[in-house]
């Protein structure tokens, strides 16, 4: 059985004294501030002057200093910026501020796992990853929940990193919901695989080739919406509340037999598997972190062209016209979602 740890398991007084430096203001980055700071906590931001989020991180009230700047003023530095910046800005901003005793942290393993940071050994590197997009981190929190997180402690160099990560999970409010202790190793192999074999890669593609196959058979692209990507999210909503059983007692019995007899018919069992080994495989042996780390070096040609398509495909559009005209709207603010 895994580890896990509540809010009991955790006390916030930790962080008593002890400056957070959180740096980017992004999806993770703003959640963990304003989470933080609601916890009573001492937050300031560490971002690159001119760009986007400087004025964001303002607006919301937070002292907002250069990188290097934060570093040094702060005894724990959560980096929260894209994975695939973090090598080049540790080298330059945070490595020569990085004294003795100090904490790094980080809400994915890539940069650890992968050896494209690799920290002195006298600080500590712990990891607080929430099991969720950073805009749900916030409005979970704000409506008094929390988002599950792993923990995961690389180094613990001042003997306090258990305890350090556990406070500042509890003051994201992670603790409220869950936290699994896990190791940089295996949060990295797991979040890469969940989110391109089933949540991001999978989903993604299983909603595209519904909503194809209906459009293409004669059907009216906003039904084909409705039916293949609206709904997923009441589906999912229903199994993340009592598991697939609730959603079954939910659906139809109808439904719930062509589930039975038409799944395994989409996603062949033995292919599916084969498929999902493989997709692991290169997470595990490094190829995917190879070409991921490529790919940003030659400018992202496949990924834009990849972003840019999928813009225009139908199902994107024809949502976006149906969500405008919904009752409540085509709200804009993913920290609005609903939960
Ligand atoms: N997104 C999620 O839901 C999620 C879930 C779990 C874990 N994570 C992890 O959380 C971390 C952050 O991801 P994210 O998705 O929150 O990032 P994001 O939304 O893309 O945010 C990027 C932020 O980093 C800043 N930034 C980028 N390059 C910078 C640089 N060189 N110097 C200073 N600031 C820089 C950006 O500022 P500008 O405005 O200046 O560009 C922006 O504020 C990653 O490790 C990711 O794997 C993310």
């Amino acid at each position: 059985m895994a580890k896990m740890y509540y809010e009991k398991d955790c006390d916030l007084n930790q962080l008593n004294g002890k400056k957070i430096a959180i740096v980017g203001y992004g999806s993770q980055g703003h959640a963990h501030a304003l989470n933080l700071r609601d916890s009573g906590c001492d937050v300031i931001i560490g971002l690159r002057k001119g760009g986007k989020s400087w004025p964001v991180a303002e607006k919301d009230g937070f002292q907002v200093y250069p990188v290097a700047e934060a570093t040094k003023a702060a005894d724990i530095i959560m980096i929260l910026i894209n994975d695939e910046n973090q090598a080049e800005m540790y080298q330059k901003d945070i490595a020569p501020y990085l004294t003795a005793g100090k904490a790094i942290a980080f809400a994915h393993g890539f940069n650890i796992r992968y050896q494209q940071i690799q920290p002195p050994a006298d600080v500590d590197v712990f990891m607080a990853a929430p099991k969720g997009p950073g805009h749900t981190v916030r409005s979970q929190y704000v409506a008094g929940k929390g988002v599950p997180c792993l923990v995961a402690v690389e180094q613990n160099a001042t003997g306090k990193a258990y305890d350090i990560a556990l406070a500042y999970i509890a003051g994201i409010g992670g603790a409220r919901a869950g936290v699994m202790e896990t190791t940089f190793h295996d949060e990295t192999e797991t979040d890469l695989f969940g989110e391109q074999a089933v949540l991001c890669g999978g989903v993604v593609e299983l909603m595209k080739l519904g909503f194809e196959t209906l459009v293409e058979a004669g059907y009216e692209p906003e039904n084909a919406y409705f039916e293949c990507i609206h709904e997923m999210k009441l589906i999912i909503d229903l199994i993340n509340k009592g598991g697939v059983a609730m959603m079954n007692y939910s659906i139809s019995d109808t439904a719930e037999y062509g589930e039975y007899v038409s799944g395994s018919r989409i996603l062949p069992y033995e292919q599916t598997k084969a498929n999902m080994k493989a997709v692991l495989n290169d997470i595990q042996d490094g190829t995917f972190a190879g070409k991921w780390i490529a790919e940003n070096k030659n400018g992202r040609t496949f990924f834009n062209s990849k972003r840019a398509l999928l813009a225009k495909h139908p199902m994107e559009t024809v949502g976006a016209e149906l969500r405008k005209n919904m009752l409540w709207g085509d709200d804009a603010d993913p920290d609005t979602a609903s939960n």
